[in-house]
């Protein structure tokens, strides 16, 4: 059986029904990477992928990124359930980290090597709210106004986990957790071309700031005037979780954020991040004033 693409009724995304996603054969795996490249937001409802499956899924679509300190940990918890059953505080470290991701971004834009792709599969859902959602970059690219195009074609600007943080008062130590590093604040142009489709996109989000050339505030104004205009109907899609979702989208050209809930409620999703090729998603990095210290590298480790 063919499986079924259902477009959603925005710029991205399509529902794929009728495979299993841990016993795809070789055809059908073309058609979900096929699908991939077209809709660069998948979602599977009801796969209830085990750990390694999940895992297999998204080795699929090429190496996986560590975000554990332990290299066998290849997916990780998203949660605000702490291990005794409990929900986090407020002032947590992991909850503000939870609570960042409540703003438009891209996965690991902050690291060396920015990530392709990445797989979400929902574990335990609140009973409302606690949607992720996603906006095309593709199609926000293309309806810019030409003197906007003209003006972004050449500029770059930083990205950095601290700077993003911070924006939401969490001030945070190097080496406090993946992505607090020292390693410099990679620069990367505000226009990426896909890789496989050639597609230019916006790349932007909440890690970005610091457009070299542009004052502080000019900087800060047009990143949020593009992200404003950018994450709009009808480029956006919000999903309502049910437990053993699964959804993998494409860093490279879409925005996402987690939506609020009840903190009260436990959320649990597990999530496997897909690295970025070197050969298109690594940039070169700038000190960071935020890290205690500027050691270039080009590994994310
Ligand atoms: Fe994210």
């Amino acid at each position: 059986m063919e499986p079924r693409i259902e477009p959603i009724d925005a710029t991205l995304g399509a529902v794929v029904t009728g495979l299993a996603l841990a016993h795809m054969d070789a055809s059908t795996w073309k058609i979900v990477e096929q699908a991939f490249h077209d809709y660069a937001v998948l979602v599977f409802p009801g796969q209830n992928l085990t750990e390694a499956e999940q895992v297999a899924f998204a080795n699929r679509f090429g190496d996986i990124e560590l975000l554990a300190p332990d290299p066998e940990q290849k997916a990780v918890a998203i949660s605000n359930q702490k291990p005794d059953g409990t929900v986090m505080g407020a002032d947590e470290h992991r909850f503000k980290s939870l609570r960042g991701n409540e703003g438009w971004h891209t996965d690991s834009s902050y690291m060396p090597l920015a990530a392709k792709a990445s797989v979400l599969s929902a574990q335990v859902v609140p009973s409302a709210g606690g949607e992720t959602e996603w906006a095309d970059m593709r199609a926000a690219y293309d309806a810019l106004d030409e003197a906007t195009r003209r003006r972004i074609a050449g500029l770059s600007s930083h990205h950095s986990l601290y700077h993003s943080q911070a924006q939401i008062g969490h001030l945070v130590q190097t080496g406090a957790g993946y992505g607090f590093h020292a390693k410099g604040a990679p620069l990367r142009p505000l226009v990426k071309v896909h890789p496989i489709t050639g597609r230019p996109a916006l790349f932007i989000g909440r890690h970005a700031f610091g457009i070299p050339g542009l004052d502080e505030a000019e900087s800060r104004t047009l990143l949020s005037d593009l992200v404003d205009f950018a994450c709009r109907p009808p480029r956006t899609y919000a999903h309502r979780w049910q437990p053993g979702d699964v959804v993998i989208w494409d860093n490279r050209c879409v925005l996402h954020r987690a939506r609020p809930y009840d903190y009260a409620e436990v959320r649990v999703m597990r999530h496997t991040r897909v690295a970025g090729d070197p050969a298109t998603e690594f940039a070169s990095t700038d000190r960071d004033d935020r890290a205690s210290a500027f050691e270039p590298s080009t590994s994310n480790r």
